[in-house]
């Protein structure tokens, strides 16, 4: 007999009929010689219920129905009398696939996110980690879908690279060298010549650069991928091995790069409401009651567009009026998520698309506002700067902060070569990223959206680590 998978079975009204269902069994209880099981197989939350007679089902197998066991059981669909499900079925026979004893670490319900980490080989086997991977792979399928509808090329930018996109070098290094025995040159620099590639290369931090390459060829392109940062950050937000979604397109403006990344976030925010009720409903029941209502609270509201010096001037102001922040917040400061939580969260209560930020702490990339007689410059909407600024346009949500870094691309060939001079960057990692540039040019724009941000914010998780089937963080690639 052909198996049926548990989310059809639930489904099924075909009462009387035989089936067959596979699975794993999160409980077993009984009485008086019937016993009832919960069968899980991953194509769902919710569990089909096996009820079984110990006169028909041998009492050895019935010893062998354990949490955590694997089994196979065929029997016969029958409504169920229970509230809250729709089938279960009476077992004929059951198979035991798999036994599993009393050292199963999943045995005990309501164990910590911290030890589920160390158990993360098993851990897709709970219920709100089931949940949490089949909600990641909805969003990947939303992002997909919506980039083909809308006419994107899925575009494969490498892992391996030598160039540094982001310019922070928070890279891990890619070498087939003994790193032991590692030759130098006369200034003590390590010679790489005779590497694999021979030259210095890294895993990469973002596919931007290769990105633009696609979009001024084929107009609007995404990546979708992992990307590697070698930043020492122990936060609920960062990982070192993380996936992110960078589209890139031709002849985009600051306000329209701006619809996108709305458009977009809230197109995945739809799909995950229309697509993954089961899982939604059992996180808002479990993890965080406020969950759906804050998903579709996004849907609704249209997102602020703000100029990082009128985001300052409202800190300044918060400051004024008593808020207490533990970073400074001048002009010119890059923004600490408390400043950040502050804008979404107290100050607008919605998404924050933030523009025009100053040039000393954003990437060489970025487009330029033009520059005033004072020093200043003119940014989005005329607004006014007192230092120089780039269109950079980075979203930040409540309780994620920043989960899309994005901007509008300096396409002036003497513009960005200054700015790659002005920072004393090496050129020679850079020249056929500037050839975008010298040969026929055009406004483009894109973003980067980290997807276990974007997963985070969806299921309503607090910690990146629990988000991604396997994370990599400083101190910790194990499974
Ligand atoms: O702001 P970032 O650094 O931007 C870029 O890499 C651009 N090249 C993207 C582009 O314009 N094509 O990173 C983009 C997003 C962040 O907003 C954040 O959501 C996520 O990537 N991100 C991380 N997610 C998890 N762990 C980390 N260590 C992350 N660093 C960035
Ligand atoms: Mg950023």
């Amino acid at each position: 007999m052909k198996r049926t998978k548990i989310i059809d079975a639930l489904k099924c009204t075909s009462y009387g009929e035989n089936i067959l269902v596979k699975g794993w069994v999160r409980s077993k209880r009984g009485s008086k010689g019937i016993f009832f099981v919960a069968l899980n197989d991953g194509s769902t939350i919710n569990n089909i219920q096996i009820v079984g007679d110990e006169a028909k089902i041998p009492e050895e197998t019935v010893k062998r129905i354990t949490t955590g066991a694997c089994i196979s059981v065929e029997g016969r669909l029958v409504e169920s009398p229970a509230a809250g499900q729709a089938s279960e079925i009476q077992a004929d026979s059951i198979e035991i696939l798999g036994d599993c004893d009393n050292t199963y670490p999943l045995q005990k319900k309501g164990a910590s996110w911290e030890y589920l980490r160390t158990v993360a080989h098993l851990r897709p086997r709970t219920n709100t980690f089931g949940a949490i991977l089949r909600i990641r792979h909805n969003m990947a399928m939303a992002i997909h879908t919506y980039f083909h509808e809308h006419g994107y090329f899925y575009f494969h930018t490498p892992l391996i690279t030598a160039s540094d996109c982001e310019g922070a070098g928070n890279m891990f290094q890619v070498t087939t060298k003994n790193l032991y025995d590692l030759k130098k040159d006369e200034q003590g620099k390590i010679i790489y010549s005779d590497d694999f590639f021979g030259e210095q290369t890294s895993l990469t931090v973002s596919g931007q650069l290769e990105g633009e390459l696609g979009a001024t060829a084929l107009g609007a392109i995404y990546t979708f991928g992992p990307t590697f940062r070698a930043e020492n950050s122990n936060t609920p937000r960062h990982l070192a091995e993380f996936w992110m979604i960078e589209p890139e397109v031709a002849f985009l403006d600051q306000e329209e790069l701006m619809d996108l990344e709305e458009d977009f976030i809230k197109y995945c925010v739809r799909w995950a409401l229309e697509h993954c009720q089961d899982d939604l409903a059992f996180l808002n029941k479990m993890i965080d009651k406020g969950l759906i209502e804050r998903l579709e609270g996004v849907l609704k509201e249209d997102f602020v567009r703000l100029p990082y010096t009128e985001g300052i001037r409202i800190l300044q102001e918060a400051k004024k009026n008593g808020k207490k922040f533990e970073f400074p917040c001048e002009w010119g400061d890059d923004l600490a998520s408390e400043h950040e939580r502050y804008l979404v969260e107290e100050h607008f209560k919605k998404p924050v698309i933030m523009t025009d930020y100053p040039r000393a702490f954003k990437s060489f990339y970025m487009k330029q506002n033009e520059e005033t007689a004072d020093g200043g410059s003119v940014g989005y909407k005329g607004a006014v700067a007192p230092g120089p600024t780039m269109q950079g346009t980075d979203v930040l949500f409540p309780s994620i902060g920043e989960i899309i870094g994005g901007s509008v691309r300096e396409e002036s060939y003497g513009k960005l070569l200054g700015e790659v001079e002005r920072r004393q960057m090496d050129l020679t990692h850079l020249t056929w990223y500037l050839d975008t540039r010298k040969y026929g040019s055009c406004p483009h724009a894109g973003f980067g959206l980290g997807f276990e941000r974007l997963i985070l914010f969806v299921t309503g998780m607090q910690n990146i680590r629990d988000v991604i089937p396997f994370p990599r963080t400083p101190g910790n690639a194990q499974f």
